[in-house]
């Protein structure tokens, strides 16, 4: 029997951590970016460990201000291909940007994977915040990167493309009968012939329906107008909640969008992000905490600042001064993240050194003893602020064995989690249905 108390685990796979300077750390390997051993090594502990998935993040633009952790790093699909390959149960969700790519080759890919991985694909739908990103696909000035709500009605009519093109063919379609030589049924074939504001597509998709129908869909972006790409196409949202109340809040704001989209209200699962940083005690933790912390000087802190506002340069600001105001900078591209470092600026009356420092290690709400923390993510979790989370650990080699060894089983003995990974697929494992197409659902009789 299913578990509905059982908490869904996502790991953030990104390289050393998502600390700046993890690399630095003595846990950390210092290429761990690009080490294939060790991507092996992490994802194989956490499918061990009963995680539901693994989630690689992207970008598509550096300069010598991006953060260590970005400059070198491996192509999400490319390396959860990989990845599946020495896996059989835990989800692989990767990050592509519907800003700057083909929906044609990207349902491709991630119907490809889908397969590869028995049903274990998930997308992480990304509209591109940083307007270099324009400079590296074939736009010659960085203007032309999309404003914030162009980049959100292309994401639209991506995703209708994506899901028609996996809807080509019918779960059945291949008969691959050697007798009477009859390789496909040609009636359970569908082209698309989409023609849109952004795609002209025709069709039909040249692979096959995957065990889950179609990958999962997770949406990355706060806004209002993220919000409402995921009411509309998502099966999950990752975000940023830094308190249990902004967390509830943010939930029927999907709510109410999934609904004026003609879907159930619970449709989407809330999936934020959860940083962790724990021990046996308080003091533990603070002095994990504290080693982290150290890993950055102010000048670093100002730039991993700076890059959420489209690489802004903070340092000719006065660092002590209450933090800047900064008008439209930035509002292009991180908007609801760089929001929400202006409002918690004002409210908590930092200055640009507190903001940055902060910025660079934030003291999540999951910074504390196991006992802490597990409760924290329980309380989330009954309170509706959380259907699963995306953990993610500064230091991944210390924080996710602090996770399994410390909070799992404190998890485990109150009956949100359990070790063993149910499902066959991601679906599966996060307690969505099989995605059917929408051809067998047309077909299907109507309920009397
Ligand atoms: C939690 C979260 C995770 C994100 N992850 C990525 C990512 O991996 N790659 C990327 O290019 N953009 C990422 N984004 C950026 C969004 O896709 C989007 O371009 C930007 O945040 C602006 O959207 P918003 O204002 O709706 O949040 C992320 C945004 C959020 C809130």
């Amino acid at each position: 029997m299913p578990n509905h108390k059982h908490i869904p685990f996502g790991i953030m796979l990104q390289g050393p951590g998502s600390h700046m300077n993890s690399w630095r750390h003595p846990a950390s390997l210092a290429d761990a970016s690009v080490n294939l051993r060790y991507y092996i090594e992490t994802i194989q502990k956490a499918e061990a460990a009963g995680i539901a998935f693994a989630f690689v993040a992207d970008g598509l633009y550096i300069n010598a201000k991006t953060i260590p952790i970005h400059l070198n790093r491996f192509e999400p699909l490319t390396i959860l291909s990989a990845l599946a390959t020495v896996t059989s149960r835990i989800g692989l969700a990767g990050t592509v940007s519907t800003t700057y790519s083909d929906p044609f080759t990207v349902a491709r890919q991630f119907a490809s994977l889908d397969l590869i991985s028995g049903g274990r694909a998930g997308w992480n739908v990304v509209t591109s915040p940083l307007e270099g990103s324009a400079l590296n696909f074939g736009r010659s000035q960085a203007v032309q990167h999309p404003p914030h709500p162009e980049r959100y009605r292309i994401a639209r009519e991506y995703l209708e493309v994506a899901k028609g093109l996996w809807d080509s063919w019918d779960d059945d379609a291949f008969v691959r009968d050697r007798a009477t030589g009859q390789f496909f049924d040609p009636a359970k074939l569908h082209a698309l012939g989409h023609k849109g504001e952004y795609f002209q597509v025709e069709g039909p998709l040249n692979i096959q329906r995957s065990p889950q129908g179609q990958p999962v869909i997770f949406q990355a972006g706060s806004s209002d107008d993220g919000i409402d790409l995921a009411g509309q196409h998502a099966d999950a949202v990752f975000t940023h909640a830094t308190a249990v109340q902004e967390g509830v809040q943010f939930r029927e704001r999907v709510r109410k969008r999934a609904t004026a989209h003609g879907r159930a209200a619970n449709s989407v699962g809330i999936y934020p992000g959860a940083g962790i940083v724990t021990g046996r005690t308080e003091a533990e933790a603070e002095e994990k905490y504290q080693a982290i912390r150290a890993l950055v000087d102010i000048e670093d802190a100002l730039r991993y600042l700076g890059r959420y506002f489209d690489h802004h340069d903070f340092t000719g600001y006065r660092l002590d001064a209450p933090f800047p105001e900064l008008g439209e900078i930035g509002r292009n591209s991180f908007r609801s993240t760089t929001d929400h470092i202006k409002r918690t600026a004002a409210e908590k009356k930092q200055t640009l050194r507190e903001a940055a420092l902060e910025a660079a290690t934030p003291r999540t709400p999951f910074v504390g003893s196991a006992e802490k923390v597990a409760n924290t993510l329980i309380a989330w979790r009954d309170a509706g602020a959380a259907d699963g989370y995306i953990l993610s650990f500064p230091v991944i080699r210390e924080g996710l064995a602090d996770f399994i060894e410390l909070i799992l089983p404190l998890l485990q003995a109150r009956g949100y989690f359990s070790p063993v990974l149910q499902g066959r697929t991601l679906r599966e494992n996060l307690g969505l249905p099989c995605k059917t197409s929408r051809y067998a659902a047309q077909s299907q009789p109507a309920p009397v």
